[in-house]
């Protein structure tokens, strides 16, 4: 006889049912396409079953199966075996299909792509009650247990799932519910579900239906989940909505234990993944995003928006900040207002004030552009001072190029620095200047017109 742990050790397959699109999202996309904590909802699933081992993975696709599979494959590790169902006729049907690359014997998880927030840990636990019987599903006790499949058990013993489409009003009211996450036996499944038939409320082949009959017959154990949540499967925007604020309290979870300072855990959203080091304190309204993460002693004010970037430790960004791809070394400040686009990389203790925008541009350490600036395509050296409303003209219509400022220069107010261009370390430029030309080191350069006082007609 197998053992419990050596199948969580990694010879049961898994079956992710993805298949087709959602009357009720109401949307063009395939449904398990459809973003939670930054990723579509069906690669939480499949990276769930790889986390237990499994082999194979088996993601079963229908309408918009070109999309699941090149979102899927570009992101993955190019272990799915798909798995076509031309047509959606229900989940029992769906899991058929993977009858014929399902053909060793043993377990096989068998998940909902829609329902995104299940754990390793409960795939794991799935697998050992099943081992110590014939099968089993997750369940949990829901307040309001909606349109998920009702469960009734004797104990740790299933009776019968019933779809809520088809319950009746005793049955409506149980609050257990079906999560929609399996492990059963292979090939037995398979041929109880070609005993099932499609008479119900919704003219489908149940997967419900073929485990209950199994169940009248053998023990399948109902493993209650401990954290409801991971019951939660989308069938609607509003459950995307509702799945989509656990996976930022999670994370925001994550950040509390880990010592961070969250102020107001509700408003602030985190992707998985975003790592915050200790003591750094994150204000309400705050968005972290992709591949960010802040070093320790850092604080994001309210509004700030972050995605894919990487802040050191002792970092501030004031309020109403935007950093996308951008690389930001300790101490620097940010903002309020400020903008730093893909590839702006600010060094240790330079400083970003209100409406400056900077995109593919080295600022040294110390740099100071405190307020109302472009800085593109450009390199300013160590301890540079960037004047108010000094802008890097990059583009000439045609191509970009590059402006390079040296360590200690100081660009004066207004100034225009019409790239390609060099200021020289030290050099100084005269407020309102276009600089066409370079600028030598600890020179002073002034291109603009000589100020007149003409005085004026009697009147
Ligand atoms: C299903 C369960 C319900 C459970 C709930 C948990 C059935 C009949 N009901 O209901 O008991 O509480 O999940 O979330 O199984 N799919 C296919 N092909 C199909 C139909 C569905 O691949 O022909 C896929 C869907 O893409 C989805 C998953 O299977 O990811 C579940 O299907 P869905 O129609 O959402 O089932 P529910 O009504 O939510
Ligand atoms: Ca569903």
């Amino acid at each position: 006889m197998t053992t419990a742990t050596e199948l969580t050790s990694g010879n049961a397959a898994a079956v992710v049912l993805a298949a087709g699109h959602s009357k009720r999202l109401r949307s063009e996309q395939p449904k398990v396409l459809h973003g939670v904590g930054g990723r579509p909802l069906v690669s939480w699933v499949v990276q769930a079953a790889r986390e237990v081992g499994c082999a194979p993975i088996c993601v079963v696709v229908g309408s918009g199966a070109d999309q699941v599979r090149s979102v899927l494959d570009s992101a993955g590790a190019g272990d799915i075996v798909w798995v076509e169902q031309p047509e959606q006729r229900g989940t029992g049907h769906a899991l058929s299909m993977a009858r014929g690359v399902l053909r060793s014997e043993g377990l096989a998880l068998v998940l909902s792509g829609d329902a995104p927030l299940v754990r390793p840990g409960t795939l794991s636990a799935l697998l050992e009650a099943a081992a110590a019987g014939w099968g089993s599903l997750a369940v949990a006790d829901l307040p309001e247990p909606g349109s998920l499949g009702r469960v009734a058990r004797e104990g740790d013993r299933l009776v019968r799932i019933v779809e809520a489409a088809d319950a009746d009003e005793d049955t409506l009211a149980l609050r257990t519910v079906n999560a929609g996450h399996y492990a059963l036996p292979v090939p037995e499944i398979f041929e109880w579900l070609e005993k099932v038939d499609a008479s119900n409320a919704r003219g489908e082949f149940y997967l419900t239906e073929a485990v209950s009959a199994a169940a009248r017959e053998h023990p399948v154990a109902a493993v209650r989940l401990e954290d409801a949540s991971e019951a939660l499967g989308v069938n609607s925007r509003a459950d995307l909505a509702a799945v989509q604020r656990v996976f930022y309290r999670r994370a925001v979870d994550g950040l509390l234990a880990a010592g961070v300072t969250v102020l107001d855990p509700e408003t602030v959203w985190i992707d998985a993944g975003v790592t915050v080091g200790v003591d750094s304190v994150l204000h309400p309204n705050v968005t972290l995003l992709g591949a960010s993460s802040v070093g320790s002693g850092c604080t994001v004010h309210s509004g700030a928006w972050i995605r894919d970037s990487v802040l050191d430790d002792g970092v501030e960004v004031l309020p109403y900040s935007v950093l996308d791809g951008a690389r930001v070394a300790s101490d620097c400040t940010i903002g309020p207002f400020a903008r730093l686009r893909p590839e702006a990389v600010l060094e240790d203790g330079a400083k970003v004030g209100n409406f400056v925008e900077v995109k593919k541009a080295t600022l040294g350490p110390g740099v100071k552009a405190s307020h109302l600036a472009y800085l593109g395509d450009a390199s300013v050296g160590a301890g540079a001072n960037i004047g108010a409303g000094v802008i890097t003209c990059n583009y000439d219509g045609k191509k970009k190029s590059r402006t390079v400022i040296g360590e200690g220069a100081f660009v004066g107010s207004d100034c225009i620095l019409v790239a390609p261009v060099e200021i020289g370390a030290g050099a100084y430029t005269g407020a309102g200047s276009v600089i066409t030309k370079d600028v030598p080191e600890e020179t002073l350069a002034v291109g603009r017109a000589r100020q007149k006082n003409i005085k004026r007609r009697p009147r």
